[in-house]
């Protein structure tokens, strides 16, 4: 059998592409800057399988520039980036990465909770600034966790160990999700489903952990922003797109509700230039699952989908 071409459209983890070219002849763009389209199209003209990364965007065009094309595997667990549906009515199978960056984002958004709640931000600025300081009674208070309520917006796996994460602060859970999730796990989060309008009601912070679809696009608008409590903190380590930002930084500037976290930005990697003037929010770069052990764990699970893809045993992690 003639040995399939695979592109590796991003640079990736090397045991993931050590692990490619078992299936065959892998080409990657090996550069920190994206692939430009023109070297992009020239390698899908004759792919047979490609590797994508989050900033890739698989449309017509895409799809188009690659006729031979039958496996898309994205190196991330959202596959918002890939038009699923056109993947499909061609044929062409798209997996993900979910589970190995469950740990690695729970942990992230547990440290933004905390770094908002305690405003560590704010004072890593102040000590950077060199501005003159003194120990005070009332310097910089924050608040705590302890009996505080956390609403989880999507309780898929980075939801719920982010349940796990926030229960050992002490912290109470509600969540939100299409589906009860088992029983057993609900009981051992202490975990109650509720309706959205009850969780943005009543949650001291609310936590974004679902996918990016049509149907989540500005899910928390500015009328979902008045719902909540006005000293309650909004944290999305899930997609940008979720959150109106516009309305997002009229409500952080005009105390309709009290401070937020992001790990991810609507139209990324623009940030809304009225965040950044705003002590009451906390701003990182996509980092979710930015640790070398997940990196490396998610690179060589798409590199497993496309090897089983050809091996005939199958992909672990189909999206289609
Ligand atoms: C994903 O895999 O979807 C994450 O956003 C990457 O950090």
């Amino acid at each position: 059998m003639i040995s399939p071409k695979i592109v590796v459209t991003g640079k990736i983890p090397q045991p993931g592409i050590d692990l490619l070219s078992t299936a065959g002849e892998v080409w990657a763009w090996n550069q920190d800057d994206p692939i430009p389209h023109e070297i992009r199209d020239a390698q899908l003209a004759n792919a047979d399988a490609v590797v994508t990364i989050l900033t890739d965007t698989v449309d017509d065009a895409f799809l188009t520039a690659a006729p031979n094309l039958k496996i898309v595997a994205n190196v991330a667990v959202g596959y918002n980036n890939i038009d699923v549906d056109a993947c499909t009515r061609r044929e062409i199978m798209v997996t993900n990465t979910p589970g190995v960056l469950t740990d690695a984002t729970a942990d992230l958004a547990m440290g933004l909770l905390l770094m908002v709640t305690r405003r560590l931000g704010e004072g890593e600025r102040l000590i950077r600034s060199e501005t003159p300081w003194k120990w005070g009674m009332f310097m910089m208070l924050g608040s705590g966790l302890q009996g505080r309520q956390l609403g989880i917006i999507g309780m898929g796996g980075i939801g719920q160990a982010l349940a796990l994460r926030a229960r050992a602060f002490g912290m109470s859970i509600v969540y939100h999700n299409r589906n009860a999730v088992d029983s057993k796990i609900e009981q051992a989060l202490d975990a109650r489903r509720c309706d959205l309008d009850e969780l943005l009601a009543t949650s001291d912070v609310v936590s974004l952990n679902c996918p990016y679809s049509e149907d989540t696009h500005h899910l928390i608008d500015a009328e979902a922003m008045r719902t909540m409590r006005n000293d309650a903190v909004l944290v999305n380590t899930a997609r940008g797109p979720i959150v109106d930002e516009a309305a997002l930084v009229e409500a952080l500037s005009t105390g309709v509700i009290g401070a937020a976290a992001l790990d991810v930005f609507e139209h990324e990697p623009e940030v809304h230039p009225g965040l950044i003037g705003l002590d009451n929010v906390v701003l990182v770069p996509h980092l979710g699952s930015a640790t070398v052990e997940t990196r490396t764990a998610m690179a060589t699970l798409a590199a497993r989908n496309v090897v089983g893809f050809y091996d005939g045993t199958g992909p672990l992690t189909p999206v289609n």
